[in-house]
């Protein structure tokens, strides 16, 4: 028994934000490859052309489902009461003499970022589906459908690497929580200080 470590993701939550995780990397790769010339030398990564719609298709699926498993598996966190403010929040992941505020399992920030995530996911999914059977709309509609796929993939991609360097560069000690599922007490204290995790 180690005392000093406090269990911050159950295996099955980890499972599911790792398979959402590698779906978004592959999509990412496939789609740039299908969309633009300058990044066509990627779909020989997958196959060529065909094989990367196919791949596209279905990891798109899956990441649909994993994004609601994401959403229903942490709303309680994503909704929890908490005394910090998003501006405090943001002051202390751009300054790093100001002092974290006192939050809960998921800071202010972390909160609004899981209602993002799904938002872009369900948005994500709807113009995909749409572009895959692209006789269930006409014309005109569908032509938006393409344009928001691909816009929001843009705000998506952009907000992801902050997440992902949030998580990881930015703020040392967090990625082991969802790569082993703990943390050490002094980081759940610094950066979660209301925040009352179960020792492992
Ligand atoms: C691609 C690489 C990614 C990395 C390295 C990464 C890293 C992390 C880490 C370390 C945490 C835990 C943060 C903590 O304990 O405080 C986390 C949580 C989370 N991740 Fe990711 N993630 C990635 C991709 C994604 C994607 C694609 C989504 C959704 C589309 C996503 C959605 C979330 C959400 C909603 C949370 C909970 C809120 C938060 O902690 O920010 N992540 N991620």
């Amino acid at each position: 028994m180690s005392h000093h470590l406090v269990k911050r993701f159950s295996s099955k939550e980890r499972l599911v934000h790792w398979t959402n995780m590698c779906t978004f990397i592959v999509l990412t790769l496939t789609g740039l490859g299908l969309y633009s010339q300058t990044f066509f030398g990627l779909t020989s990564i997958f196959g060529g052309v065909d094989m990367s719609r196919v791949i596209h298709h279905y990891a798109g699926l899956v990441f649909i489902a994993t994004t609601f498993l994401i959403f229903f598996q942490w709303f309680k966190d994503f909704t929890a009461a908490g005394e910090d403010s998003l501006g405090d929040v943001i002051s202390s992941y751009m300054n790093h003499d100001y002092e974290s505020p006192p939050s809960g399992k998921l800071n202010a920030g972390q909160k609004l970022l899981g209602f993002i995530v799904f938002s872009f996911g369900v948005i994500m999914g709807l113009t995909g589906i749409f572009m895959w059977f692209p006789d269930l709309l006409g014309r005109g509609i569908q032509q938006w459908m393409y344009f928001l796929h691909n816009f929001v993939f843009i705000l998506f991609m952009l907000l992801i690497l902050l997440h992902v360097y949030l998580g990881t560069a930015a703020s040392p000690g967090t990625w082991r929580g969802m790569y082993k599922g703990t943390v050490t007490k002094a980081w759940a204290k610094k950066h979660h200080g209301a925040w009352d995790g179960d020792e492992v």
